[in-house]
């Protein structure tokens, strides 16, 4: 998969390369990193990428004609979304995270950056996407979180299809507790089920666990799952989110 970040920060967007798995998927080729900084699409000889919002108000706003020409300047691939960064977006899931990384075979970003960007930026995405009720400085950061979990998805990065199968949010319930050794660190014991070898046992615990932890914690998902369960007859584990 081909992954364009448009950023007024490539060095940030970089350290993606660095680390762990994802750094490993770059490596192998199963994903490529492309930065494109609109400063370099500037014109003018200031190579001014903002400007003070029409109509007057605080802080300044990013430019639309440096960021239309990063944009035409990069190839397109047959299966390209494009995704624009901002805290008035449709929240991020995990359904979107699986639905990027099985239907497209490139994603651009648009992060924006001071107050924000000029309105007619946004004609340029496909999505609008935020990754949460809150307000950063840039987009650079919900690009990361985007990159890190649809690369994780690509046949290849991870170890297991299993793992990602069985993790939380991968059906509609949380994952179950997980222990390694030491069975006992500090008084705190790993459950006796876990060490017992009986796998119906452990998978039925497991099941049990999940149920437990999502109506505890989200009892939003947990609505769902029941919800999913009573349409499915009682016979799904959790239907899949997309
Ligand atoms: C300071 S914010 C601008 C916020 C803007 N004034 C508003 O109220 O919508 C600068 C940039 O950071 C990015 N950003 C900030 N918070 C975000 C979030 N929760 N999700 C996605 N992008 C975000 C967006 O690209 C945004 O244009």
């Amino acid at each position: 998969m081909r992954l364009d970040v448009i950023t007024l920060a490539p060095e940030i967007v970089e350290g993606l390369r660095c680390y762990g798995v994802i750094g490993r998927a770059f490596a192998a080729g199963i994903a490529e990193l492309h930065l494109h900084n609109p400063r370099d699409h500037a014109t003018d000889r200031y190579r001014k990428v903002d400007d003070e919002p029409y109509g007057g108000g605080a802080g300044m706003v990013l430019k639309p004609e440096p960021v239309f020409a990063a944009l035409e300047a990069i190839p397109v691939s047959p299966r390209r979304r494009v995704l624009l960064m901002t805290p008035q977006g449709r929240p991020l899931s995990q359904a979107d995270l699986r639905r990027w990384a099985r239907e497209h075979d490139q994603l651009v970003f648009l992060c924006g950056h001071y107050e924000g960007f000029d309105e007619r930026i946004r004609t340029l995405a496909h999505e609008e996407v935020s990754i949460g009720d809150f307000v950063l400085t840039g987009g650079e950061l919900p690009a990361m979180t985007i990159i890190n979990g649809v690369v994780r998805l690509l046949p290849g990065t991870v170890g297991t299809a299993a793992s990602l199968e069985e993790e939380s949010h991968s059906a509609l319930l949380l994952e179950h507790p997980q222990y390694t050794r030491p069975a006992d660190f500090r008084g705190m014991e790993v459950p006796a089920v876990l060490r017992s070898g009986d796998h119906g046992a452990i998978a039925r615990w497991r099941a049990e666990q999940q149920r437990l932890r999502t109506a505890e914690r989200r009892p939003d998902l947990h609505a769902r799952w029941l919800q999913a369960e009573a349409e499915a007859g009682g016979a799904a584990n959790g239907a899949m989110e997309d």
